[in-house]
C-alpha cells in the first residue's frame, strides 16, 4: 500500500492501479510491464480496462445525480477500435463518429447505431450514406454543403434524419492553438457571427428530410478551466432565444462537446469529472432560464478524459548515448509512428524504466524515437536509473490519440495494444506485420 502511495506520487498520470510489485517492477491492473513487453512485444499500447470503466461511470454518475435527461458521447478519435466500442455500449455511454471509418468500427463492434453521432467537417457523400444506411441517430451537420447533401441523400432514401446543428460560438479555451476548435476563425461549424448560425437553422428547418433537433459546440480539448463552458452555455442560450423567435426552432438536445484535460505531469491539474457536470449542467439551467426556454437534453462527448490516463506506452531501450556537454539520448524502438502529441504540441510525457521505477535517477536524457527526424524525440527531458539497452521504458498517459494518431513513417508497423483486468491480459489489436504493411500494395506489370 505505502509503495503504490509513493507510485502515485512519483508518476501521477499512471493508471491508478500502478504499483511496484514484489519483484521492484512496475505493475498495471496487476500484470507485470516487463512480462507484458515480454510476451507481447514493444512497442506496446497497455490500456488498464477497469481504469476506463471507472472513468465511464464516473461521467455517468456525475451527470445523472443532477440530471434525468442527458447522453455521454465517446469521442472516439481519442482511442477508436471494436473493444472499446463494446466497452462504451457496456457503460451505457453514446458514440461520436468523426469519420466512416470510426463509423463502420463501432456498427462491427454492433454499437446501437441509434446511440451513434456522426460528425465530420468534410464528410463525403459515401460516408453520408454509410450513416443513413446504418440508421445513426444523430448526424452533426458541419456546414450548408453537408446540410443540403445530407437532405438530398435522405430524401432519396425515405428517411427522416435527426441532426444537430455545429455552432462555432467564439469561445477561446486556453489550450494549444491547434486543438482549439470553438473559435471564429476555425474550419468547424456554422459561426454565430454574423447570423451564419442563424441562417442554417432557417435552411435546416425547411430541409424536408432534417429533424433538426439540436446544437452542438466544442470549444477545444486538454481544458483546464469550467469558465469557458459556461461561456459558451451562456452564447448558445442567447443564440437559442434568437433561433427560436426567427424561426420558432424549439432546441432538444444541447450539446456540449468533449474537453477536459487529462494529466500528463505533475502541473497538471483538471478539474474532476463531477465539478465539469456541476458547471455544465448548472449553467444550461441557468441561462436557459434566463432566456426562457425550456432545458433541453444535455449531451457532452468527453475523448481524452476518459482514455488518456488509463493507458500507457511500453518500448524497448535500443541505444544510450551522450553527446558530451550537450546531452543524453536514450533512444527506443517507437517515437513519432506511435505519439505524434510532443511533435505537433509540444505534449510534454512522464518516462520510467519498468524494470525499476523507484531506483534513484542517475542522468537527464531525451527519449528519442527510431524515426529519421530530428524532431523524434517523445520525451526531451527524462531523469532515468542508469538506463541500459534491453531496459522497458514506459511513456504515461498515452491512452488518448497515441493509437489513433498512429502511423507507418519509416515502415514501422503500428504497434498492438492489450487491455489489462486483474492481473490478465487480451491483445484488441494485433501488432501490424511486415505483410500487413505491404499487403494493400501491387507490383508493377
Ligand atoms: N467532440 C468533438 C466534436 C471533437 O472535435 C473532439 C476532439 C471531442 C469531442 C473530444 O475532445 P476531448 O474530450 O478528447 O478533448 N489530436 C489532439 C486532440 C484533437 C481533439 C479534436 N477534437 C491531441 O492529441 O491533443
Amino acid at each position: 500500500m505505502l509503495v503504490s502511495v509513493t507510485m502515485s506520487l512519483l508518476i501521477p498520470p499512471l493508471p491508478r492501479s500502478s504499483k511496484v510489485n514484489a519483484t521492484g517492477r512496475l505493475e498495471v491492473a496487476g500484470c507485470d510491464v516487463v512480462e507484458l513487453a515480454t510476451e507481447f512485444g514493444t512497442p506496446l499500447f497497455i490500456y488498464d480496462e477497469q481504469e476506463i470503466r471507472d472513468r465511464c461511470r464516473a461521467y455517468m454518475e456525475a451527470f445523472s445525480t443532477r440530471s434525468s435527461n442527458f447522453e455521454v458521447i465517446y469521442a472516439s478519435k481519442a482511442f477508436s477500435c471494436i473493444a472499446i466500442c463494446q466497452l462504451m455500449a457496456a457503460e451505457g455511454l453514446s458514440l461520436d463518429a468523426a469519420s466512416g471509418g470510426e463509423l463502420y468500427t463501432a456498427l462491427t463492434a454492433w454499437f446501437p447505431p441509434e446511440k451513434i453521432f456522426l460528425h465530420g467537417n468534410a464528410n463525403t457523400a459515401g460516408e453520408l450514406e454509410l450513416a443513413l444506411r446504418s440508421e445513426v441517430g444523430h448526424i452533426v451537420i458541419d456546414s450548408m454543403d453537408e446540410m443540403m447533401e445530407l437532405d438530398r441523400i435522405a430524401a432519396r432514401r425515405g428517411r427522416r434524419q435527426q441532426v444537430l446543428l455545429r455552432i462555432t460560438p467564439g469561445i477561446e479555451a486556453h489550450t494549444h492553438d491547434f486543438i482549439q476548435t470553438g473559435k471564429l476563425d476555425s474550419k468547424f461549424g456554422f459561426a454565430l457571427a454574423e447570423g451564419v448560425a442563424l441562417d442554417a437553422v432557417a435552411a435546416a428547418k425547411k430541409a424536408g428530410s432534417l429533424d433538426l433537433v439540436g446544437i452542438h459546440a466544442h470549444i477545444g480539448s486538454q481544458i483546464f478551466s469550467l469558465e469557458p463552458y459556461r461561456q459558451t452555455a451562456a452564447r448558445l442560450a442567447d443564440f437559442l432565444a434568437a433561433a427560436r423567435e426567427k424561426h420558432g426552432f424549439d432546441c432538444r438536445l444541447l450539446d456540449l462537446g468533449g474537453g477536459l484535460g487529462a494529466v500528463y505531469g505533475p502541473d497538471d491539474d483538471p478539474p474532476p469529472v463531477d465539478r465539469l457536470a456541476e458547471a455544465i449542467v448548472s449553467s444550461v439551467e441557468a441561462e436557459m432560464a434566463r432566456v426562457e426556454l425550456p432545458p433541453p437534453r444535455i449531451a457532452v462527448e468527453p475523448g481524452r478524459s476518459i482514455v488518456a490516463n488509463a493507458g500507457l506506452t511500453a518500448y524497448e531501450v535500443e541505444t544510450v548515448k551522450t553527446v558530451a556537454g550537450l546531452r543524453n539520448f536514450v533512444a527506443v524502438n517507437g517515437g513519432m509512428s506511435d505519439n505524434l502529441r510532443p511533435m505537433l504540441y509540444g505534449a510534454v510525457y512522464q518516462a520510467l524504466i519498468a524494470g525499476r521505477p523507484l531506483a534513484e535517477p542517475t542522468i537527464t536524457a531525451a527519449i528519442a524515437g527510431k524515426h529519421c527526424e530530428s524532431g523524434d524525440i517523445l520525451v526531451n527531458e527524462a531523469s532515468l536509473p542508469g538506463p541500459v539497452p534491453g531496459d522497458i521504458l514506459v511513456t504515461a498517459a498515452t491512452g488518448a490519440y497515441g493509437y489513433s494518431m498512429a502511423n507507418n513513417y519509416n515502415g514501422q508497423p503500428r504497434p498492438a495494444v492489450i487491455f489489462v483486468k486483474d492481473g490478465n491480459a487480451q491483445v484488441v489489436i494485433k501488432r501490424e506485420s511486415y505483410e500487413d504493411l505491404v499487403h494493400l500494395q501491387e507490383k508493377l506489370e
